[in-house]
């Protein structure tokens, strides 16, 4: 019996079951599932804190010279840190909020690009620290974020591959359902887009 696959999924949306994000992450895990036998682990990224003003010091400290006391927002990124590099793959499922990421996914950014432990500053810029590995994210947006019908702009995909490449992460993979808001027939058709596209992604050709 091969080794499980490790994935660690992240659920940004506060709609639980009903979450449409969720549903579509649970459709890579289907296909991911159909290839290897896999351990997933789930945070709920909306019991989250945001980082406070120990953590912005520790931060600012030299490498460290902060302890991380228990209970800490700075406890809590270390074990976040670990979680994720402990992963083989991460899978996002994300609603977009207002153009871009909802705060739940962008407190769980802050907790992990942390300089002198997931990336080091150097003249060239920020590099990396963890191993690259695949990340999956499943987008659910009220509106179009696509082509040339799309009526906003999208920041969350560009806005997430800049914050997980300062931390190594540059293997990213997007699915989405656009225009939950739209009604029927247009959220049926988006669903089964969508699906088509996952299908068709872990489908060896
Ligand atoms: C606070 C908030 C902001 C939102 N902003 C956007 C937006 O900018 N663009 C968009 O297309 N949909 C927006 N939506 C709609 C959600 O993206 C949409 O309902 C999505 O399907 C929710 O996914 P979920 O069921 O996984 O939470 C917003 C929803 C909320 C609650």
């Amino acid at each position: 019996m091969s080794t499980p696959l490790r994935i660690l999924r992240l659920i940004a949306s506060s709609r639980g079951a009903d979450s449409e994000s969720l549903r579509l992450s649970q459709q890579v895990l289907d296909g991911l599932a159909a290839r290897h036998s896999l351990a997933v682990q789930d945070i709920d990224l909306n019991d989250l804190p945001h980082a406070d003003s120990a953590y912005a010091v520790a931060l600012a400290s030299a490498p460290g010279a902060v302890q991380a006391e228990a209970g800490s927002t700075l406890q809590r990124s270390a074990e976040l840190i670990r979680q994720l590099d402990d992963a083989d793959m991460l899978l996002i499922a994300t609603p977009m909020h207002n153009y871009t990421v909802p705060s739940a996914l962008k407190a769980w950014i802050d907790h992990i690009v942390r300089i002198h432990v997931t990336f080091n500053g150097t003249p060239q810029g920020k590099v990396g620290l963890l191993r690259d590995r695949p990340v999956y994210v499943a987008i659910a947006s009220g509106g179009l974020i696509s082509g040339e019908h799309a009526r906003q702009p999208d920041f969350l995909r560009p806005y997430l591959q800049a914050a997980l490449a300062t931390v190594g992460l540059r293997d990213l993979h997007f699915f989405c359902v656009e225009g939950t808001a739209r009604g029927e027939p247009a959220l049926s058709e988006a669903r089964a887009s969508a699906h088509a596209a996952i299908t068709g992604f872990f489908t060896p050709a």
